[in-house]
């Protein structure tokens, strides 16, 4: 069985932390979604795994690599145009062959267990595998809806009036059948191949295609607040591991992890919390739901439910931080030189808010 990855798209609603990095790389409790997609696939056993890239090839590539790390083969395929995850999976024949595989969408987070079910899958017979889970908001995704026998009776890609509350999740499972599925539809009202539209193909051929209705956590972590709630039920799954240095003034209390290299200083940390490598955490607070990435200082201020990535520094501001994602590379900090005034330069589509 093989894994295909799909990781190109814009990331538009990351804005402006996608104008330089790609959402698949941004990090939830300090570790790249893209590389927790790669490592939930390995643990299935699956070690040759195919990538979809698009603008943002480059950095993928240069983040990845060829899978040395997992002890896995990396196989990097270009879609020139986001056309849709039926397209991706049409610009992929060649690497997928006949053989069965998975396709993961490379921003969506998981709770655990989706290993057995892909070894289920490699196993069986069915030519297709879905995932669904209940949501809020059915019409923002792929819908399905079931008979009395639990079997699909329909699937519809964003539905107006949706059937059910049970929502595709970014995981599928096929077998070769779903190539002549791509090859017999047509691109929906906003011009993508969907893949919702070639599962009802198999469906309506008679093809077996089994849905699983996941009962944990799942979410697609296209937005800020999406980011921030991926962030936080991670940590709380976390095993805490204290490498870096807390000195004999400083409490730390709950499931922190403290990466190698870090120091805490006279600060009080509460967990779930991730400090990443060589970060310093100075006279300052770090509340629950916090993930702060490596070679980071925060220093005299207070943060809580946060990501911070790498080289930023937040040094004496007077009021907590909280509910934010704050980029790479940033400085937050108090300046001595007056007029007394809010200084900024904030990138395009960049928001603050102000007390
Ligand atoms: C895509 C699929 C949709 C699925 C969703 C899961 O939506 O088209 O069926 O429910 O991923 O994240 P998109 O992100 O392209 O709007």
């Amino acid at each position: 069985m093989k894994g295909l990855i799909l990781s190109g798209g814009k990331g538009t609603r990351l804005y402006p932390l996608t104008y330089t990095s790609a959402k698949q790389l941004i990090p939830v409790a300090n570790k790249p979604v893209l590389f927790r997609v790669i490592e939930s696939i390995h643990d299935a056993g699956i070690t040759d795994i195919g990538i979809v890239v698009g603008d943002t090839a480059d950095q993928i590539k240069a983040a990845v690599g060829r899978g040395g790390r997992w002890g896995i083969k990396i196989t990097y395929i270009h879609q020139e145009h986001p056309l849709g995850l039926a397209h991706a999976v049409k610009v992929s024949q060649d690497f997928l062959g006949d053989d069965r595989f998975v396709m993961f969408l490379g921003d969506n987070v998981i709770q655990g267990g989706i290993s057995e079910l892909i070894e289920q899958f490699a196993a069986s017979k069915w030519n297709s595998q879905i995932v669904l889970t209940r949501v809020a908001n059915p019409e923002r995704y792929g819908v399905a809806e079931l008979n009395e026998n639990g079997q699909i009776k329909r699937l519809i890609e964003k539905p107006k009036q949706p059937p059910s509350n049970l929502a595709l999740v970014g995981i599928y499972m096929f077998d070769h059948h779903i190539h002549q599925a791509v090859d017999n539809i047509t691109p929906s009202w906003r011009g993508e191949l969907e893949i919702t539209d070639a599962i009802q193909w198999l469906v309506e051929h008679e093809y077996q295609v089994y849905p699983y209705v996941h009962r944990g956590w799942w979410i697609d972590t296209g937005k800020r607040e999406e980011l921030l709630e991926a962030n936080g039920l991670v940590l709380e799954e976390l095993t805490p591991v204290v490498e870096g240095y807390v000195d004999r003034d400083s409490e730390v209390d709950g499931r922190v992890t403290i990466e190698n290299g870090a120091e805490i200083i006279n600060s009080v940390v509460r967990g779930p919390t991730i400090i990443g490598e060589r970060t310093r955490i100075v006279n300052s607070y770090v509340g629950p739901f916090t993930s702060i990435y490596h070679d980071v200082v925060v220093e005299d201020s207070e943060i809580e439910r946060a990501i911070v990535l790498e080289h930023s520094v937040i040094r004496d501001i007077p009021a907590r931080i909280q509910d934010s994602v704050i980029g790479r590379n940033v400085t937050l900090a108090r300046s001595p030189i007056k007029p007394k005034a809010y200084k900024m330069a904030l990138g395009d589509h960049s928001q603050v808010g102000i007390l």
